[in-house]
Parts: C-alpha cells; sequence; structure tokens
C-alpha cells in the first residue's frame, strides 16, 4: 500500500501526543515534502518536537488559521487535524475551552482545506458512541460527533474532499502526564512512579478499547493518505476494564465516585472495513506495554 506518495502537509495539533507521533511517523517513512505543524501549546509542548529541516512550528490558534501569513501562502495536498480540546471529562469544567478549538477553529481549518483543495483527515473519537443510542455524554463528545457531521456536509454542501478516523483511548510515548489533560494510563503511569495508590473511577468495570499510538498512527496515516471520503475505526481489538488495567501496574488501587462523561462499555463499530481496506492490525498490547513500563521503572 505504503508506494511513495509524498506530499505537504499541515498538520494541526503537531506538538501533541498523537499529533507529534505522527510528525515523526511520516518523516521516518519518507512521506512529506514539506510538514507544517501548527499548534496554540495548551496542551502540546516544545519537548514533542521532531528536529527535522522538512518541519516547521508555527505557534498560533486554529481560530485564526486564516490570518497567520506562512499557512496562506502555503499549499498543501493534506491536512491532518488533530487541534482540539481533546479530552472528556475536563470538558465539563473547560467548555468554552472546548467550544472554541472544537467548533470554531475546526470550522476554520475546514475551510482552510476547501480553500487549499486539501484533503481533511480528522481525528475522531469513539466518544461519539456513547453508552447507547449515540447519548452525548459530555461536551466533547458532542463536539466531536458534531464535527463529524459537519465534515460530511461541508462534502456535500462544498465538495469537500476528507477522512474520518476514530481513535479508540489511545496510549504511549509522549501522553500527557503530570497535566489536567493527563487521561488515565498518563494518570496511572505517574502515580505509579510518585508511589500512589492507582485512582479507579468506580464502579471499576468499565471496558475500554486501548490502543498503541503507533498503530493509530499507522492507521491514519493509510487511512489519511490513500483513501478518501471514508470512516475508519482504529482500535486495538481488546478491551479491558479499568480495574484489570489497574491491576497490571500491581500497585495500590483506591477506588473514587463515578464522574460524569463517563461511558459504562466502550462500544466499538466493526473494524472489519479497516482490516479489509487499511491492511490495519494492531501490533501492540497494553499489557505488554505496561509490563515493560514498570521493568523500566522498577521500585
Ligand atoms: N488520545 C485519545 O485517546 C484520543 C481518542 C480519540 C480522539 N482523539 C483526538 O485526537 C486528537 C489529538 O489528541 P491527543 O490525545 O494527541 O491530545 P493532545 O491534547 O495531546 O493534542 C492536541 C494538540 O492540539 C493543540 N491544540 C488544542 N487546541 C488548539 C487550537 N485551538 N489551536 C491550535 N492548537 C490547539 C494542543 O496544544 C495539543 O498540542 C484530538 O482531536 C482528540 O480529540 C484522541
Amino acid at each position: 500500500m505504503e508506494k511513495k506518495n509524498i506530499k505537504t502537509i499541515l498538520i494541526t495539533g503537531g506538538a501533541g501526543f498523537i499529533g507529534s507521533n505522527l510528525v515523526r511517523a511520516i518523516i521516518n517513512r519518507n512521506l512529506a515534502r514539506k510538514i507544517i505543524v501548527l499548534d496554540n501549546y495548551t496542551s502540546g509542548s516544545k519537548k514533542n518536537h521532531i528536529n527535522n529541516k522538512k518541519v516547521e512550528y508555527i505557534k498560533g490558534d486554529t481560530k485564526n488559521i486564516n490570518k497567520i501569513r506562512k499557512i496562506i501562502k502555503s499549499n498543501f495536498d493534506l491536512i491532518f487535524h488533530l487541534a482540539e480540546f481533546s479530552r472528556i471529562v475536563q470538558s465539563f469544567q473547560y467548555f468554552e475551552d472546548c467550544w472554541e478549538s472544537n467548533m470554531q477553529g475546526t470550522k476554520k481549518v475546514i475551510e482552510l482545506a476547501l480553500e487549499k483543495k486539501a484533503k481533511f483527515v480528522y481525528s475522531a473519537s469513539s466518544s461519539k458512541f456513547g453508552n447507547s443510542k449515540n447519548e452525548f455524554l459530555s461536551p466533547y463528545a458532542w463536539t466531536k460527533s458534531k464535527n463529524v457531521e459537519l465534515i460530511k456536509c461541508y462534502r456535500e454542501w462544498y465538495g469537500l474532499e476528507y477522512v474520518i478516523a476514530y481513535f479508540y483511548n489511545v496510549y504511549g510515548p509522549n501522553q500527557i502526564r503530570n497535566h489536567h489533560m493527563s487521561a488515565v494510563i498518563g494518570i496511572f503511569e505517574t502515580q505509579y512512579l510518585n508511589n500512589l495508590p492507582l485512582t479507579v473511577v468506580s464502579p471499576g468495570n468499565q471496558k475500554r478499547d486501548f490502543t498503541h499510538v503507533s498503530d493509530i498512527v499507522d492507521g491514519f496515516i493509510k487511512a489519511g493518505f490513500y483513501k478518501k471520503n471514508q470512516e475508519y475505526q482504529l482500535a486495538s481489538g481488546k478491551l479491558y476494564t479499568i480495574l484489570q488495567v489497574a491491576k497490571m501496574f500491581k500497585s495500590k488501587i483506591k477506588m473514587i465516585p463515578v464522574r460524569p462523561g463517563e461511558r459504562f462499555s466502550s462500544k466499538r463499530d466493526s473494524l472489519k472495513k479497516s482490516k479489509r481496506e487499511l491492511n490495519f492490525k494492531s501490533k501492540y498490547n497494553l499489557k505488554d506495554y505496561i509490563e515493560n513500563f514498570i521493568n523500566q521503572n522498577k521500585k
């Protein structure tokens, strides 16, 4: 599948967790003539920068994208859009930030893609699938779901070319730790390193499909570079409860109260299409990853 297909690319959110892994993989596979990264560093970090002459970082917000000269002047074949407020539980407290990035900012990036005749490649979220009947369990899940609708409307209304990939509970290198935007594996790792009990949100039997960032990035590249006007599910295919994950750390556990926005199972659409059309197959598993983390950080 990976015949050379060298592109000029804009990656929004490329200083964040998944975005930085994406930049690295595209460079390593020699798939880019040039990558411009736009990030406002609200949850991203300069520590995630990839030092390569093909990559240029611009500090700015998606809401103001059509005022950033360098971006207005460049042409792009592909826009990978990851610069959004990215966490479920935190979106209750920071709904304003979530709204601005995910609604106002994303609309501007879609419009830029149309103007540049670039394919718009979207980092959708499995949280869209809610508990049942597509309930919107959080401001985050609602905005992510609305953006999927918006992208498809832009296709109908203005001919936008797009790819949508749904990510499931991503973990791995560069994940956020020690920050209010950390997700569960990052939180457990930080607690483990600080000899604190691992806090499991009650009831603990909520299931998630944890997917390694290298698998996500591989599927995202295959979909983004080689497909158009399609949607793909990117997941490991293996479900664990949060309590099972905590126990993998062989550390003390403390149960904490139920939180808003929590899904009790991670419903997943079939992975068959991703397997068939992208040859997508998850290579990593969470158990090995945590075992490796423990070995590297022996107490
Ligand atoms: N991590 C997951 O498990 C997961 C699951 C499903 C979907 N996603 C989606 O993938 C994308 C990336 O997630 P992540 O986990 O890497 O999160 P992240 O917070 O590490 O990355 C988001 C990046 O975008 C930047 N950013 C946010 N708003 C911006 C704005 N308005 N303008 C410019 N930059 C902005 C942040 O500084 C950060 O660098 C997000 O859209 C998220 O919703 C993530």
